[in-house]
């Protein structure tokens, strides 16, 4: 697929390489541990393609991963249903399913909201069977925690699921919008008391809390993906996984996918910058790239892992490093070497220290006991 396919619109691709690497990673891992992956992509489309072999699509991602994998010999079986409501974009995806080679893809005119039912039991092929589910609908009342909760409680299972920041946040003192649904009603009261900026980073983390409790996940994280054009959040990439490796694996899709992101908007405000002035630049477009916006959310969240990480510490006085990753990676835009920098901060301090550190160890494993001894700062 070429990258023109996704000129002003490049928030999209971004998406697809959240869904590509994470995928690459998830499907080998659960081919060799179930007998079947079942890929969900409940608000298919095509939508906004410009590519006429509809390359630029979350659906044809995602297939092309899972034939990837098993032209390795790394699944032995998938399927994929793809659904579409619009009856016009409808034949498209016909079309398209019936060229997939490799994979069964069935595909499906539903009305989602009308079909939870029936995705899940689809989903829920054989006891052997993992499925993955995509809901990226074009608004958000289709991902209110109750009406997906069969989907959510689907074990083994994960899920993916776009959260329109930017239009929630625009909407949210609309007191007719039932954005209590999404959050519940007293913690929509609390959220509207909020200055606009935290408010807008707490509407993501109540979602996330609520899909966790709703699915039975044990982790969730959330990729904030930036408009192209405009300093801002269009929406994050919500994820659910009950597994350890799955918040790891997903935690490095992450990493690529944010620096990929970066890079994408910089070539962009680079052509818009020659198309409104006519003239070349001598700067490199990395030089000339300028962002506010996520930049202040990775601070933040920061804070607020390291936080949560020192509180954790402080309350058991004696924990393992698997433990305080868990916490901290569930934090947007946080990696493990922000952790790995905190904790060694606090031991060069007299803070903590690492009783069961091996001779040849260089960093920090999920066993490694982390002992609180002194104050941390
Ligand atoms: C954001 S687009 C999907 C984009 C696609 N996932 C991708 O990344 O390439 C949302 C799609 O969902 C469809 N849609 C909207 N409401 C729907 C519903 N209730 N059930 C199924 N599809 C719906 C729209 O027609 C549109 O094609």
């Amino acid at each position: 697929m070429k990258d023109e396919h996704y000129f002003e619109r490049e928030q999209s691709r971004v998406k697809h390489r959240v869904l590509e690497r994470y995928l690459q990673a998830f499907s080998p891992i659960i081919g060799s541990a179930f007998d079947e992956i079942v890929y969900v992509d409940c608000f298919a489309g095509p939508w906004e393609s410009k590519d006429k072999a509809l390359h630029d699509t979350s659906f044809h991602t995602a297939i092309s991963v899972l034939q990837e994998c098993r032209d390795r010999n790394k699944c032995k079986h998938a399927r994929a249903l793809l659904i579409e409501s619009d009856r016009h974009r409808y034949p498209l995806l016909e079309e398209y399913a019936r060229s997939v080679k490799g994979i069964e893809v069935v595909t499906r005119n539903w009305d989602f909201t009308q079909h939870i039912a029936d995705i899940v039991a689809f989903a829920k092929g054989s006891s052997r069977s993992f499925p993955f589910f995509f809901i990226d609908p074009t608004g958000w009342k289709e991902i209110a925690p109750s009406l997906i909760k069969p989907i959510l409680q689907t074990e083994p299972g994960e899920v993916l699921i776009n959260f329109m920041t930017s239009w929630i946040k625009r909407f949210f003192d609309d007191e007719d919008k039932p954005f209590h649904k999404l959050f519940g009603r007293a913690e929509v009261e609390r959220l509207r008391q909020l200055p606009a900026r935290e408010r807008e980073d707490e509407i993501v983390n109540v979602y996330a809390f609520r899909i966790r409790e709703e699915g039975g996940y044990s982790y969730t994280c959330a990729i904030p993906i930036m408009m192209p054009d405009r300093d801002d959040i269009d929406y994050h990439l919500v994820f659910g996984t009950r597994s350890v490796k799955g918040l790891e694996e997903f935690k490095k899709a992450e990493d690529v996918s944010i620096q990929f992101m970066h890079k994408l908007r910089a070539s962009a405000q680079r052509r818009r910058a020659v198309s409104a002035t006519g003239q070349g630049f001598l700067l490199s477009e990395e030089e000339m790239y300028h962002e506010r916006r996520f930049g202040l959310l990775n601070e933040r969240r920061r804070v607020n892992a390291r936080a949560a990480v020192k509180k954790l510490l402080l309350e058991t006085r004696k924990t393992n490093y698997g433990i305080l990753y868990q916490e901290s990676m569930q934090f947007a835009t946080v990696v493990e070497s922000d952790l790995r920098e905190w904790l060694e901060s606090w031991r060069q301090a007299g803070g903590i220290l690492y009783p069961n550190w091996g001779e040849r160890q260089r960093v920090p494993h999920a066993n490694t006991i982390i002992e609180v001894i002194g104050p941390l700062s």
